[in-house]
């Protein structure tokens, strides 16, 4: 947003033969050709004995099963940009010829798509090489383990990149309804009077999954809810809900108010947490048989600032859940007084924000039903659904990084403050409850609630 920066003359992708790759980067690269957003060359880097056809095969292969399909002429347009270069990431040559088939290009952006174990090695060597001059970075999620490894991974991208070169990917920040909970909030007048302490009671945000962690087993153990999505993706979540007005769209000012809300993250103490582990999971491939790692998580996070001492946020994310979801449920007082006697508990006004599968905002209120009585019900009003015709979040953030528009990236301050918050929970783990497959989690989760509240299951309004 609002950034005039030069445009990058070529990507490179680390890990070009890896899952992500194959997952997401490919699928991306076609669409952003669909779009005429990429006209540069792309090389991939990886060591598994390959040539270029390998590369176009894996490419084909992947937008068949990941892509939507292979779009024929997207898919020339991807081929005649491609590029690979196969070695090993220790040895200097690798890097000589990344060097070559830069071809003399000023500002190329290199994505590493690789794990974070390697990440040392890869930036020395473009360093040592030439290929980072004036050169983009962008790394994925974990950024470190903890606070501590987060800071000597960020030392290791500093000593070559300088911040502003360091894109940062949490794919949330790059989906279509996270974006607009910044648009809705900030478009509209109508939520600024009531958006705070005085008129919210309490937000929940679930993040449920039906799947489990098939072939990701070994990442997972040493993984768990906490560090894969609730440090990362529920707390932008919670930074987009929370953040003062920016004073205008540029990403320094929409990172600050964001980055300011994990500063006031009050850090999880361990009776907010409830950590579960679904039923099955220890006989998953790469999976302790003894594991202590959670599959599900839930919080209760405080925002400790004027706008909302006292608002609890409660989170929950988990696999092996009933469905695969992503709602927030922003709960507003009870009237002050209440004439009619029957808002039963639980109803009343609320915001609710469906991130996925589908697309929807909706707000609830009293109406009277017909009738001699003062009775009411519940209804929902839905200001807005739309699935079609959004951008993927690796399409868009591929296509950031490359403007060099850093908005939708996580900032080291940022990621350091959130592992602040969750850092106290990690140090000193509370014991895993079990729950079923195609459960909402451990029961001892409701404990975690006011007295007389219960979660929001997503989809119950849908029915
Ligand atoms: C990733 C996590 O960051 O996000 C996964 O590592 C999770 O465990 C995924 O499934 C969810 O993202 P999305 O976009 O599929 O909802």
């Amino acid at each position: 947003m609002l950034q005039n920066q030069p445009h990058s003359d070529a990507l490179v992708f680390f890990g070009a033969t890896g899952d992500l790759a194959y997952k997401k980067i490919f699928p991306s690269l076609q669409a952003m050709i669909q779009r005429g957003a990429l006209e540069v060359p792309v090389i991939g880097v990886a060591k598994a004995g390959w040539g270029l056809d390998d590369l176009v095969e894996r490419a084909r292969e992947s937008l068949e099963k990941h892509g939507g399909g292979v779009d024929d002429q997207a898919f020339a347009k991807l081929k005649s940009l491609l590029r690979y270069v196969d070695g090993d990431y220790a040895d200097a040559a690798t890097f000589q010829e990344l060097r070559k088939q830069l071809d003399g290009a000023k500002r190329p952006t290199h994505y590493l798509a690789i794990p974070p174990v390697l990440f040392e090695t890869v930036v020395e060597q473009l360093g040592a090489s030439g290929c980072a001059d004036n050169a983009r970075v962008v790394v994925e999620k974990p950024f470190g383990h903890d606070l501590a490894s987060a800071r000597e991974l960020n030392r290791t991208l500093q000593s070559v990149f300088p911040e502003e070169n360091i894109f940062r990917i949490d794919h949330y920040l790059g989906k279509e309804p996270v974006q607009n909970l910044l648009y809705f909030r900030f478009a509209n007048s109508f939520l600024e009077p009531i958006w705070n302490r005085d008129h919210i009671d309490w937000v929940q945000i679930t993040m449920a999954e039906e799947f489990g962690v098939s072939g990701r087993g070994a990442f997972y153990e040493n993984t768990g809810a906490i560090r894969d999505v609730i440090q990362n993706h529920m707390t932008q979540l919670v930074g987009l809900l929370a953040m003062e007005p920016p004073v205008d769209a540029s990403s320094r000012s929409v990172r600050d108010e964001r980055i300011k809300v994990f500063r006031s993250m009050r850090p999880l103490r361990t009776d907010e947490v409830v950590r579960g582990q679904f039923v099955g999971y220890r006989g998953e491939e790469g999976v302790d048989p003894e594991s202590q790692t959670e599959t599900f998580a839930a919080v209760k996070m405080h925002v400790d600032n004027w706008r909302w001492a006292g608002v609890p946020f409660y989170i929950r994310a988990g696999k092996c859940m009933p469905k695969t979801v992503t709602e927030i449920l922003v709960h507003l007082k009870r009237p002050p007084r209440q004439i009619f006697h029957e808002i039963p508990q639980g109803e009343g006004n609320y915001f609710r924000f469906r991130l996925s599968p589908e697309i929807i905002i909706a707000t609830g209120a009293r109406a009277k039903s017909p009738g001699s009585g003062m009775e009411g019900e519940q209804q929902e009003l839905r200001v807005s659904e739309n699935a079609s015709d959004r951008l993927e979040p690796y399409d868009r953030l591929l296509g950031d990084a490359m403007c060099g528009d850093s908005t939708l990236f996580a900032r080291q301050d940022g990621v350091e403050a959130a592992w602040i918050a969750v850092d106290p929970i990690l140090n000193k783990p509370t014991p895993v409850h079990y729950y079923e497959q195609g459960t909402w989690g451990p029961a001892e989760a409701d404990h975690l609630l006011r007295k007389g509240m219960r979660w929001h299951e997503p989809g119950a309004e849908d029915a």
